[in-house]
């Protein structure tokens, strides 16, 4: 079977999460002879390309990252060029996401299932996970760990040509936590973690504080707030 795998986030391939989830799901994937062809939605140059794989294709994966609880606006600018099928083509779906809860990508998922049958074609279910934040900071070996089980559920679509099996459920891992988790996680969050992004932040080249407002204090903002508002 020969897929077409777009990669819908906006960052550039080589920083992508998507992209390094796609090649360990590929190598699963292709391992029993499958092929694939990879157009990265990062590359507006790719794009024409892209559109003719999606019309001249009746196997279509779209892998995605969750931006704002949804499908990143660059993908969606993408997704408004394409036209409808009248041919037999299915989409199925890669959503992962930074926060580890499932439950806060079912939303994103509801979309893409409707999205499907806008453009015409049969919907092959969305494998969803999070806690994929950190993969574009690790080396190879710990991506390689981190991605395994995309590579088996790689092999899983080789089985099926879909998502809906048990095995691709039970791989989204936990729905919500329990609240003895989210209170630790909670803790975690606004002390080791928030040093740790500290740090990182500062290594991307980060010079502000994360809470830095582009106006000067947090006096002005509220004047100017204030002005705005009673302006209406
Ligand atoms: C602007 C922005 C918004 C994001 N919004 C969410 C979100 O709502 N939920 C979530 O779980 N992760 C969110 N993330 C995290 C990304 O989904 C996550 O890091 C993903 O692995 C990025 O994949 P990429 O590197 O291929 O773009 C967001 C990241 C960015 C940069």
């Amino acid at each position: 079977m020969h897929v077409i795998i777009f990669n819908g986030s906006p960052r550039v391939q080589k920083f992508s999460n998507t992209d390094k989830i796609i090649s360990s799901f590929a190598e699963g994937f292709c391992e029993r002879g499958n092929t694939y062809e990879l157009y990265s939605i990062s590359n507006r140059r790719e794009w024409g390309d892209a559109r003719r794989a999606f019309n001249e294709n009746k196997n279509i994966l779209i892998a995605l990252p969750l931006f704002v609880e949804c499908v990143p606006g660059l993908m969606m600018e993408f997704l408004e060029t394409l036209v409808p099928k009248t041919e037999s083509t299915q989409i199925s779906y890669i959503l992962q996401g930074g926060f580890a809860e499932g439950s806060q990508l079912r939303c994103g998922e509801a979309y893409l299932e409707k999205l499907t049958h806008e453009l015409g074609c049969k919907y092959g279910g969305t494998l969803v996970k999070g806690n994929n934040f950190m993969l574009r900071f690790m080396d190879e070996m710990q991506v390689e760990k981190e991605t395994d089980g995309y590579r088996e559920m790689g092999k899983i679509f080789d089985r099926d040509y879909n998502f809906f099996s048990e095995e691709c459920q039970r791989f989204t891992g936990p729905e919500i936590y329990s609240l003895p988790v989210r209170i630790m996680l909670d803790i975690l969050f606004k002390t080791a973690f928030k040093n740790t992004t500290i740090c990182l932040s500062k290594k991307l080249g980060c010079t502000k504080p994360l809470d830095y407002k582009t106006l000067e204090t947090d006096k002005q903002w509220t004047e100017n707030l204030a002005v705005h508002q009673r302006a209406g």
